[in-house]
């Protein structure tokens, strides 16, 4: 039988579809240098440790991690995780508080899950990232798009949005944001914790990124900011690896006895395999020193992709300087659409991720993300000369008459 439309909830047709899985497939091609992922460099996983970690958990609890497990988590990487909030931001963060998850991707869905109902006020960041829209539009709520900018988010435009609407959740990335890769300031952070306190909205603090720095000084967070409007997600992905899907969630009790209600909805837990093995790793290995290795490399990256823009683009294109995380963001002039800029791209053998789908508001945007967590120096610099070209090639398509 085919599947006829009938038969999809609405729920689903209302999620846009993910442009960057189309764009990976261009990637494919191997001639081609791609700028549109958004993984962590795979070079970087400690795949020998993570095999020792693996054995010495079948050697040792090979029957009890085998079993069905509770849905808050495993005990010792939650401890693992309120010691670390302790030592490196000094953060209260009771064990009780976390909820362990299948990524941070899961906490986004389950706590669009628990709290939003059809066309709830939910703030987004504009451009935000596309896995929250995703995640949050199948409970199809109103997305009121708040501008962010190089210092964080508008807080005249977040105070009017949260006095008209009321809203009940607001998203945010304060750390190396994706897409753009900027970091609210200090000051802006303030502001906004102000507009938000007293307030019954809930800020969602996604953090994946935030352990990756590698220029400037780490900012204070929103959970130490307006702890009592704070949700903060955090991630293993991008710190050690993306494939075993372990992320968790803080949350307040009442909201995580509702979180876990959902979770075990979704899925009853987390594995609690994969969970052990990090544990083991993390007991048997220096994270801080893995984490610095990723940050040196990411860096160095960074400023390869950063120098060669500054060799290869027009003066018209301009650009955020990341001060870590995995992604910078270009705007080329207003005339220009970045999606035309893809198509000439690609036939100069480089790809990027056009800014269209980080908008919930489409429109033809001049604005592009680019990765560089995953390719080499000299690879960033010949992309970019490519890329460079294909500027060119555009600037004068629109300037002829
Ligand atoms: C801002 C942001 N939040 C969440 C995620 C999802 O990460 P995880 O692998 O923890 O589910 C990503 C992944 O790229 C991300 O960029």
């Amino acid at each position: 039988m085919t599947i006829a439309n009938r038969m999809f909830s609405d729920r689903i047709a209302d999620v846009p579809r993910s442009f960057i899985r189309e764009i990976l497939k261009v990637a494919l091609d191997t001639t081609v240098i791609s700028f549109a992922g958004g993984l962590p460099n795979r070079q970087l996983f400690p795949v020998e440790a993570l095999k020792e970690a693996t054995c010495k958990v079948f050697e040792t609890q090979g029957r009890d991690v085998l079993q069905y497990a509770g849905s808050e988590g495993h005990a010792g990487l939650r401890e693992y995780i309120s010691t670390r909030y302790k030592e490196k931001a000094n953060l209260d963060v009771p064990v009780d508080s976390i909820l362990i998850t299948n990524g941070s991707q899961q906490g986004l869905d389950l706590l669009g899950k628990t709290i939003l109902n059809d066309n709830d006020p939910v703030v987004i960041e504009e451009p935000g990232y596309l896995g929250a829209i995703q995640a949050f539009s199948l409970y199809r709520p109103r997305f009121l798009p708040v501008p962010v900018s190089q210092e964080g988010m508008d807080p005249g435009a977040l105070s009017a949005a949260l006095s008209r609407n009321r809203p009940k959740l607001m998203y945010t990335v304060p750390n190396f944001q994706n897409p753009s890769g900027i970091s609210y300031s200090e000051q802006n952070r303030r502001e906004l914790a102000r507009v938000l306190e007293g307030t019954d909205t809930l800020l969602i603090e996604d953090d994946p990124y935030g352990e990756l720095r590698f220029t400037g000084c780490a900012k204070p967070s929103f959970m130490e900011l307006v702890p009592q409007n704070t949700v903060l997600l955090g991630s293993f992905s991008k710190s050690l690896v993306p494939g075993l899907r372990l992320g968790w969630v803080v949350a307040p009790s009442e909201l995580m006895q509702k979180l876990i209600t959902a979770k075990q909805a979704a899925d009853l837990h987390t594995s609690h395999f994969t969970q052990s093995i990090v544990c083991q790793f993390l007991r048997d290995n220096d994270a801080d020193k893995h984490i610095s290795m990723i940050r040196n490399v990411y860096g160095r990256q960074c400023r390869a992709m950063l120098d060669s823009m500054q060799r290869y683009f027009p003066s018209e294109v301009t650009y955020t300087q990341p001060e870590g995380g995995m992604f910078l963001w270009a705007e080329l002039p207003r005339s220009m659409a970045a999606i035309d800029l893809f198509e000439l791209a690609v036939r100069d053998k480089v790809v990027f991720v056009p800014g269209d789908p980080f908008y919930v508001r489409g429109k033809r945007h001049n604005t592009l993300r680019l990765n560089f967590s995953c390719s080499d120096v000299d690879t960033i610099e010949l992309g970019i000369a490519r890329l460079g070209k294909s500027v060119q090639k555009l600037m004068e398509t629109v300037a002829e008459p």
